[in-house]
């Protein structure tokens, strides 16, 4: 247990680095709608209708009361020890000052995607062939899909800026229930699989609170990839897979825990239902399936809205499908059970245990062998 003054040295010492994060990021959002604005202003008539909805829209208090409780949540994590006071390592000065370049460059081409409603720019005779279909899209309407490195080296500031500088936070929300799982229990002999693992900064906060484990990330884009090793070159027992999370190329049951974060409301409902069966096949018995994704409907009624709006401005054909999928009905399908879930700001983290063997099952399984 901490005492009062290591524990004011904790909060000062999160507050002075996630405070300064949030300003830069709500900053690059105040000026990206007001560059918008001026290319509708300038578009005139034929811009595409603003996004709408009569469902109800939280206010700002309501979305900053949220974001206050988000940060209090991962400082509480901290001071709890479930993880170390997070290094988001979002780099130097002079990477943050050309990130940020290359997401102002990116917007006047997003801008006319989403007036044109351009969004399979990344379907070609090349790679057609190499990929599913629902992946070659412009999601979000951004050069390159998840196809090229400067879309991987542009990324994760497009999405700080989308969650005005909380995507890391809200990241760190799935290692809570891997620690319930995890305590008092030697690291280096349990697996963890990251599906869809992207440039992963979540593994990255995954070794910093267990530096011994070994853990896969597991990826359709070799970009993303690519920067997620360039990110992670000093890490350990870590290794990073092109592979489709339909069909993962790993054994049954040798996964303690496996994780997702912002990949189920990217992909086809049907596709869904693949992934789920396939986590649950890897999952040893007794092993934990978090998901990190948006909030869905009626989780908040009074975010509804805003759930209804998002796809209307972001290129994301799969999100209304997301946010009514009943996902306490898809796990029993696979094997999993939906044991909780808890919000995170915008998005929520569901927990799915798969039913351990009882020794008792165990035998009467050993007596039925001749
Ligand atoms: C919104 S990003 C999320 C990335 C990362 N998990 C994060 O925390 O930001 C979605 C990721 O899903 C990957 N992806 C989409 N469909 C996939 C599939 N079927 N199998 C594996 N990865 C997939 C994309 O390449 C992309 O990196």
């Amino acid at each position: 247990m901490a005492n009062p003054l290591e524990r004011l040295a904790t909060r000062i010492g999160y507050g002075a680095t996630q405070l300064p994060r949030v300003g830069w990021y709500v900053a690059h959002g105040v000026a990206m709608r007001a560059l918008q604005n001026q290319a509708r202003r300038q578009d005139g008539e034929n811009t595409r209708p603003r996004a709408g909805t009569d469902a109800p829209v939280p206010d700002r208090n309501a979305l900053y009361a949220d974001m206050a409780k988000l940060f209090r949540d991962d400082l509480a994590n901290v001071e709890r020890a479930i993880y170390p006071m997070p290094n988001d390592r979002d780099g130097s000065l002079a990477k943050l000052i050309r990130r940020s370049r290359m997401f102002f460059e990116d917007l006047p081409a997003i801008h006319r995607r989403r007036n044109e409603n351009a969004h399979s720019e990344v379907l070609t005779e090349e790679t057609r062939e190499k990929r599913p279909r629902y992946f070659l899209q412009n999601f979000h309407y951004q050069t390159g899909g998840w196809m090229t490195e400067d879309s991987a080296e542009r990324y994760d500031t497009q999405v700080e800026v989308l969650f005005n500088g909380t995507a890391n936070a809200i990241r760190r929300q799935a290692i809570p229930p891997l620690h319930e799982i995890f305590r008092n229990r030697d690291q280096r002999t349990l697996r963890l699989l990251d599906i869809a693992s992207g440039t992963a900064r979540f593994l990255d906060f995954v070794k910093q609170a267990w530096p011994r484990l070994p853990v896969l990330g597991l990826d359709l884009s070799e970009a993303y990839l690519c920067e997620a090793k360039r990110h992670l070159r000093h890490r350990a027992k870590l290794d990073l897979m092109v592979a489709n999370g339909e069909q993962i190329p790993l054994a049954d049951e040798s996964q303690d825990a496996v994780t997702s974060i912002f990949l189920f409301h990217e992909l086809p409902p049907k596709v869904r239902r693949m992934v789920f069966t396939e986590i649950a096949r890897v999952l040893k018995p007794g092993g934990r399936f978090v998901l990190v994704d948006s909030l869905q409907r009626g989780d908040r009624p009074d975010y509804d809205g805003l759930l209804e709006m998002f796809p209307q401005n972001f290129h994301e054909p799969y999100y209304s499908s997301y946010i009514e999928e009943d996902f306490s009905a898809i796990a029993p399908e696979s094997g999993l059970r939906l044991t909780s879930w808890t919000q995170a700001f915008v998005s929520k983290v569901m927990v799915f245990d798969k039913t351990p063997v009882l020794p008792g099952a165990e035998r009467s399984e050993a007596t039925r062998t001749p």
